[in-house]
């Protein structure tokens, strides 16, 4: 049996969540409560860290096999809608070749999620900027024959830090 403070707890997480779904899609939920890829590729083949017009941040990083993407992972400090957006992102760019990934648009992300609410479709606008960004970095790297950035500081190995939208 709950007691008073449990039975308080889950009151509020329902009501949390019942206003939730008023505003997102099932699939924006899922994702924002359980975000696929979330995380940092070690060694990765091509990375990108952006900050949105909002101020939040999004990064993600790859890693190549046979010229597809083999594993990929994001990170964001920003809203549940960036969450969800993130994780569509790299859940489209997971297993494609590179040329099809760069393709992955802000649109393409709103479809797959059932759309996101209008103040918030600069969400997915993040996510796919960071996306063709990480792959610009990958091309950039290999014109650059740099050194893979391991667990250093991005800024250190010279790759990008902030790129503005
Ligand atoms: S990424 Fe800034 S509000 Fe969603």
């Amino acid at each position: 049996m709950p007691n008073d403070f449990e039975r308080t707890v889950n009151e509020l997480q329902e009501s949390i969540m019942e206003d939730a779904r008023k505003i997102y899609s099932e699939k924006v939920i899922e994702r924002w409560l359980h975000p696929r890829n979330l995380g940092r590729v070690r060694n990765p083949d091509g990375f990108a860290k952006i900050k949105g017009p909002c101020g939040d941040t999004m990064q993600i990083s790859f890693k190549l096999k046979d010229h597809k993407i083999s594993k990929i992972k994001f990170l964001t400090d920003g809203c549940a809608s960036s969450i969800a957006a993130g994780s569509m992102a790299t859940e489209l760019a997971q297993g494609e070749r590179i040329e099809e990934a760069v393709e992955i648009s802000q649109q393409m992300i709103l479809d797959a999620l059932d759309g996101l609410p209008e103040e918030s479709v600069h969400c997915a606008l993040l996510a796919s900027n960071t996306l063709k960004e990480a792959i610009r970095n990958y091309f950039d790297s290999k014109r650059n024959d740099s050194v893979k950035q391991g667990d250093e500081p991005i800024d250190k190995k010279g790759r990008i830090e902030h790129a503005h939208l």
